[in-house]
């Protein structure tokens, strides 16, 4: 029999009607700064793989200002649940960004050090403007602070899953966020 994920859940933090619902209130609040900008008439989407594929789909759905999508990936846990520090772009992005409005679109601001790194990256490509808008931050753990521009939910100082996210490699198909049973991680 295949393993039954649902099994190695201790709490379900944010439901899947709680995430529909703040990713449609985060769509109306993008869809309404944009269209107040003169000559936004367009909006770009980068989002950062692989945790944000989720999330960025319901986003993207959910957002009716004009707009087309990009990818990043960048490497910083590996099968770890503790950060590296280290950064590194495993996938770049396939066109130009300068004089485009630009929003990154994260899973979770854990430390920061990921989106510190690339929002420094991609201001050295001169967008027109750059926002960031993350699924989930914990604010227990920031070592250096973020500008966020919509975030979905604050989370506490566990390692979570679901939605995305992963714990090496699995849980990203649950369609809520939750944290595993401790001893899930031994
Ligand atoms: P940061 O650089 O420490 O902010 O970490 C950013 C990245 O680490 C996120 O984009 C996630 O991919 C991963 N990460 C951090 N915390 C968690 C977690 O609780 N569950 C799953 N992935 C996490
Ligand atoms: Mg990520």
């Amino acid at each position: 029999m295949a393993r039954d994920l649902y099994a190695d859940i201790q709490e379900v933090l944010v439901s899947e009607e709680q995430l529909n619902q703040r990713t449609q209130e985060i769509a109306a609040e993008i869809d309404a700064r944009y269209g107040a900008i003169d000559g936004a008439d367009e909006i770009l989407l980068i989002g950062v793989l692989k945790g944000c594929y989720m999330f960025m789909a319901d986003l993207s759905r959910a957002i009716k200002h004009p707009h087309r999508v990009d990818f990043m990936a960048v490497s910083s846990y590996g099968n770890s649940t503790k950060t590296s520090g280290a950064v590194q772009i495993i996938l770049d992005l396939q066109k130009d960004i300068s004089g485009k409005h630009v929003i990154i679109v994260e899973d979770i601001i854990d430390t920061g050090l990921t989106l510190q790194y690339l929002r420094k990256n991609l201001i050295a490509r001169r967008p027109k403007s750059l926002e960031i808008c993350s699924l989930l931050s914990k604010p227990a753990r920031h070592k250096v602070e973020i500008p966020v521009d919509y975030l979905g939910f604050e989370v506490p100082d566990e390692f979570v899953v679901g939605y995305g996210l992963d714990f090496a490699q699995l849980y990203r198909n649950l369609p809520f966020v939750a944290i595993l049973k401790p001893e899930v991680f031994s």
